[in-house]
């Protein structure tokens, strides 16, 4: 039986294959009020062994992006454009082609493709145990004997640093605290070892000192598996500590991307700016961390003209960007912004 386990030390390079190549995707939902543009024309790209963060106030299409790659799209709601290629040795797999219940997109989810969500209880049911699942899962993906998966959830379970492992598999989930409830969620899905982790708010269900392990752990694992990561976040400051590359989101588009260290030294789009101020500890903006950003995040159904942002915008140019929607512009190398200043 293979280790679970290689340690095989990542380099943050960005000379590493791709991934996951994501071009274009839109995804809408469709209700009597009308249309609603959750992601409309989003692009990315995620290496091998690479973090990318997500970013964005609540609302902003994080989490339908993550949906979108594991094709768990809500049935009011479709994928209407776009691409999302899942690169192999032998070449790309266009996931938004496959059948969301074929066999393909199930081995996909869980071996290549694993996710652990805001709320630990979601990944869990709650009448089995959490070897009874993990092992399941390991099953499903790997020829392997019940004492072997077995074997493998413990190991897991350890790496994770669950402590007493050997007794812990065999508890149900509402048994252990939320940390450690967490914890057994990453067990599980690392259990397959899969190439990419999307983390959807992995921080936000759990109290401040086990947000530091979880993210400490994340850290650990995503270096030490040469795993990719995809975190989704409304806290800059967690990207800032797990991510190579970001994404800032806004009413469904892609407003910036750009290496981390670029982002945070010189945020482009007044939005990023503003989201940077509101984070005290990031070191911009000290003492100003109020109201950095004006107004709210409109109603999805109240697209503002032009350039959505343009209402709460600091920077607007009149009869600009509440008319024209901005172009996206590539500033330096990888550094993109969708912004009427730059272009
Ligand atoms: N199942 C659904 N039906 C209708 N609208 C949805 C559904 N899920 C999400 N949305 C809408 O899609 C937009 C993006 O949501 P989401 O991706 O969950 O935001 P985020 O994760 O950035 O907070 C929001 O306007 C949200 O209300
Ligand atoms: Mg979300």
């Amino acid at each position: 039986m293979n280790a679970v386990i290689h340690q095989q030390g990542a380099s943050r390079t960005s000379e590493k294959p791709p991934l996951l190549s994501v071009k274009d995707l839109s995804t809408y939902f469709f209700s009597r009020e009308g249309v609603l543009k959750a992601v409309d024309g989003v692009s990315f790209e995620i290496r091998r062994g690479e973090a990318l963060g997500i970013a964005g106030e609540s609302g902003c299409g994080k989490s339908v992006t993550a949906q979108s790659i594991l094709r768990l799209v809500p049935s009011n709601g479709r994928i209407v454009g776009g691409q999302i290629l899942l690169h192999d040795d032998g070449g790309a797999t266009d996931l938004v082609k496959l059948n969301w219940k074929g066999p393909e997109i199930r081995r996909i989810r869980g071996k290549e493709i694993a996710m652990i969500f805001q709320e630990p209880m979601a990944g869990f049911s709650m009448v089995y145990t959490i070897g009874n699942q993990t092992i399941e899962a390991i099953r499903l993906h790997q020829h392997c004997s019940q004492a072997e998966a077995r074997k493998i959830a413990i190991e897991t379970l350890g790496r994770v640093g669950m402590p007493k492992p050997e007794q812990t598999i065999d508890a149900y989930p509402y048994a252990l605290s939320g940390g450690m409830r967490q914890r057994a969620m990453i067990a599980m899905a690392l259990s397959c070892h899969p190439s990419l982790l999307i983390a959807d708010e992995p921080t936000t269900a759990v109290d401040v000192t086990i947000q530091a392990q979880v993210l400490e752990l994340l850290k650990d694992l995503q270096r030490d598996m040469s795993m990719a990561l995809m975190v989704i976040t409304h806290d800059l400051a967690v990207i800032s500590e797990l991510c190579d590359r970001v994404m800032i989101m806004y009413l469904g588009k892609d407003v910036e991307s750009a290496p981390a260290r670029a982002l945070f030294s010189d945020p482009k789009h007044p939005y990023t700016v503003g989201l940077l101020k509101s984070v005290p500890e990031l070191g911009r903006g000290r003492g100003q961390e109020i109201a950095a950003i004006s107004g709210s995040v409109p109603g999805p159904y109240e697209r503002p003209r032009g350039c959505s942002f343009h209402p709460r915008c600091p920077r607007l140019i009149q009869n600009v960007c509440d008319v024209e929607p901005p172009p996206q512009v590539e500033l330096a190398s990888s550094h993109r912004v969708r912004c009427h200043l730059y272009a």
